[in-house]
């Protein structure tokens, strides 16, 4: 069975899962906000448990971008791509992201370390909403959202609602808004509060929130002490067989406010 493949659960594993509602979660020690190599870590646990969980076969997987995402991907390996047909896809278009950690400089980037392949989502940004609604009738575009329907796991970061904003360049309009509406979290181009409701949210093409809840597999990697409001927040209403993959400086700023 896949649990028992693993040294089994700590006790401190245990209870965040069930402070946090989710189905397991994943501590590795240190606080990567101080250690970088912490994150290396983090990477290789994202690396074993795809081995672990994922089917063998064809294994579509959406994955959004940031800076976690982009670290992890280089620690994946071509041992997973063993009996398994591997194809990465961008979870959502383009959010103002430095192309670097772009979801589809992620996908790309992950195919690469594991012997995989990857579909690219190229859109602009700030689009009408008539060019956006013609957009998703282009061939290359529809086929890209067909494989993020199709897909079964998700691989995701959470960031810091404030932070996350102004990477996007959202407007100061906007930033007034999610600092009225106390917005704490961001994930998938969502704003969260810290009741895990969504305050805000960044039109895209790609997948939603409520797509989640019917995907099997839901991989979220967030960690350092900084993250920590921000994961309680979003794993607030998370779908339950979510995996969290974290650091001890996350858990345990956790578990203190709990
Ligand atoms: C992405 C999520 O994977 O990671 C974002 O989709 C999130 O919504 C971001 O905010 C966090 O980025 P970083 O750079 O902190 O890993």
């Amino acid at each position: 069975h896949v649990m028992n493949q693993f040294l089994g659960v700590s006790h401190t594993e245990k209870k965040l899962s069930q402070y946090l509602g989710i189905e397991r979660c994943l501590i590795i020690s240190g606080n990567s906000d101080e250690q970088p190599k912490v994150m290396a870590e983090i990477g290789k646990m994202v690396n074993q448990t795809l081995q672990i969980i994922l089917p063998l076969g064809r294994d579509i997987i959406a994955v959004m971008g940031g800076t976690t995402m982009a670290r992890v991907a280089t620690e994946l390996t071509p041992k997973l791509s063993d009996r398994r047909e591997l194809l990465f896809v961008p979870a959502r278009g383009g959010v103002g992201e430095n192309v670097t950690i772009q979801a589809n400089n992620v996908a790309a980037q992950m195919a690469k370390h594991s012997d995989g392949k990857y579909r690219a989502m190229y859109l602009p940004e700030n689009v009408s909403p008539d060019t956006y609604a013609s957009l998703m009738k282009e061939p290359s575009i529809k086929e890209v959202v067909t494989l993020i329907d199709k897909s079964q796991t998700v691989l995701h970061s959470i960031g810091e609602a404030l932070t996350m904003a102004k990477r996007r360049h959202l407007s100061s309009d906007v930033i007034d808004f999610l600092e009225q509406r106390r917005a704490v979290a961001e994930a998938f181009g969502y704003f969260f509060n810290a009741a895990g409701s969504v305050v805000y949210k960044i039109p895209r093409i790609g997948m939603q929130i409520r797509d989640l809840k019917n995907k099997p597999y839901v991989i979220a990697v967030a960690a350092g002490e900084s993250k920590a409001k921000a994961i309680d927040a979003y794993m607030k209403n998370a779908p339950h067989q979510t995996w969290l993959i974290t650091d001890e400086g996350a858990a345990k700023m956790i578990l203190k406010g709990a």
